[in-house]
Parts: C-alpha cells; sequence; structure tokens
C-alpha cells in the first residue's frame, strides 16, 4: 500500500481509518509543539498511531505525540493530529501534504491548524494567541510545494487561488469567540521558513521587513494542500518566545518553545472549542 503519493493511496489510507471509526469527521485539528493538552477535550477518543498508517509523517520531535485522535467535540466529530511531522525532518512537501489529504477524503471540509511560533512584531508577548490572517510561504514561495507534480484535478485545481487561504468567515468567528471569553487574541502573518535553525538576527529584521508577524517551521505546506483542496482554513499560532533582533536578545531553545505551548494549551483549547460550538 506504500504505492506513490496521490488518491488510491489516500482512499486505502482513509479506508483504514474508517474501519476504525463511528462516524467521520468533518473538522481537522492539527496541533503544534506542546499542544498536545487540546486534544484531551475530545470525547469517546478513537486513537490511532501514526505508525500504524502507510504513508503518514511520524514525527520525531520532542512534544509531538504521532496519533489521530478522532471522537466528539463541540456537536462535531473531529479529527485531532496529535503531533505533526516538519519539513526539516525530512519529509517532502508532498508527503507533510498526506494526513491533510486523507482528512479530504473521510470528508473534512474545515481545518484548523495551530503551531508554536516567535513572534516579531514587537507588542507581541510569549504566552499570546495569534489569529494568522495570512503567511508568506518563504520555504516554499520559490521551489518545493506539495502541489508540485502533476496534478491530480479531481482533488483541486492546477493553479489554486490563494488569496483567502485562511478563511475570512472563519477569522471572524475566532474574533467574536475570543471577544466573548475576553481572551486576548493578537492577529497576524505567519512565514514559515525550513529550519531547524532558528534565525539570525539579520533573519529577523529580513523578515519583518516582508511583512511578517511570527515565524515558525511548519503549518504553510497543511494550508496550500487544504486550500488546493478546497477547505476552509482556520490558523492560530501560539506565540511561545519572542524573536528580537536586538544583539542582547534571548536565546531560544526548544525546551522553551515546549513550555510555553503547554502553559498556551488550555487556552487554545478554549479558543478551538469556542469556535467549534458554533460551527
Ligand atoms: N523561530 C522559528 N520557529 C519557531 C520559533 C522561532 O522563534 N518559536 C517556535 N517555533
Amino acid at each position: 500500500m506504500e504505492g506513490p503519493l496521490g488518491q488510491p493511496l489516500y482512499n486505502a489510507i482513509a479506508a483504514l481509518i474508517r474501519q476504525q471509526i463511528a462516524t467521520p469527521p468533518d473538522v481537522g485539528i492539527i496541533l503544534g509543539s506542546g499542544l498536545g493538552a487540546v486534544a484531551e477535550q475530545v470525547e469517546g477518543p478513537v486513537t490511532i498511531p501514526y505508525h500504524t498508517l502507510p504513508a503518514w509523517p511520524c514525527s520525531t520531535v520532542a512534544g509531538h505525540h504521532g496519533e489521530l485522535v478522532v471522537g466528539r467535540w463541540a456537536n462535531h466529530t473531529v479529527a485531532v493530529l496529535n503531533g505533526r511531522a516538519h519539513y526539516y525532518e525530512g519529509y517532502s512537501m508532498g508527503e507533510l501534504a498526506v494526513p491533510v489529504r486523507v482528512l479530504r477524503t473521510l470528508g473534512v471540509t474545515r481545518l484548523i491548524v495551530t503551531n508554536a511560533a516567535g513572534g516579531l512584531e514587537p507588542g507581541f508577548r510569549a504566552g499570546d494567541l495569534m489569529l494568522i490572517t495570512d503567511h508568506i510561504n518563504l520555504a516554499g514561495m520559490a521551489g518545493p510545494s506539495p502541489l508540485r507534480g502533476p496534478n491530480d484535478a479531481a482533488l483541486g485545481p492546477r493553479f489554486p487561488d490563494m488569496t483567502r487561504a485562511y478563511d475570512p468567515a472563519l477569522q471572524h468567528l475566532a474574533r467574536s469567540v475570543a471577544k466573548a471569553k475576553k481572551m486576548r487574541l493578537r492577529e497576524g502573518v505567519y512565514v514559515m521558513l525550513a529550519g531547524p535553525a532558528y534565525e539570525t538576527p539579520a533573519e529577523i529584521r529580513f523578515l519583518r521587513l516582508i511583512g511578517a508577524d511570527a515565524v515558525g517551521m511548519s503549518t504553510v505546506p497543511e494550508v496550500v494542500a487544504a486550500c488546493h483542496a478546497g477547505m476552509a482554513v482556520l490558523g492560530i499560532s501560539a506565540i511561545s518566545n519572542v524573536a528580537h533582533f536586538a544583539p542582547s536578545a534571548e536565546k531560544v531553545s526548544h525546551d522553551e518553545v515546549l513550555a510555553a505551548g503547554a502553559a498556551i494549551g488550555p487556552r487554545m483549547r478554549d479558543l478551538i472549542g469556542g469556535v467549534l460550538a458554533q460551527l
């Protein structure tokens, strides 16, 4: 079943998942570094380890669990990717898109993507939540894309529109939920770098100049594949550290990113739960 990436493979993986669950999911949720607590909200969870699913990219990074959790949450059947793989782990962009394409095959039409990110906007603080209003695909805009290669027209168009990559209606909903819950929700543009080295001060200055508010090493491949497949995307970053370019700036470490993710997890869960309740 390990054949080439394409609909027959996605169908086969979707069939394996369907055998284990009662109801097909309508919402997908991808959890970033340290945000595993969000998955605890799922009721009657069926947990499927990634390694039991062919071609499913498994994360080797601390803070990523490596299991698909399907169950009920706020009147929806959700499929939560508890842990994700990254480009820097050696996967191709196409391999990183497999879970999104399988979710689409299962009937998911709305995708909530989360990540841990470094705050570039000077007003951002570690612990903030940021609604992603747009992205800059720095790791891929001049090179690798999950859409590279023959296009499967049944999956989506050759040249997908990206002007509304983050669904305006879902953004609106997230804002109103945050307001009702008196939760501060920052907003901004997420830039994806390939990583895994964190940015130099000169790179941080460059990222500010090109209009980025938060920086990370994930999310964009999944969002490109989701937009291609016509899914509505909501993106939320957990600002785990601030990425400033002053020579006195603090060093960044993965441990710090994970600790911040764990601290933000309950608020991220609350926000997602509020959005799901109104979908
Ligand atoms: N840079 C890149 N990726 C990240 C960061 C950062 O500062 N924090 C969390 N992911």
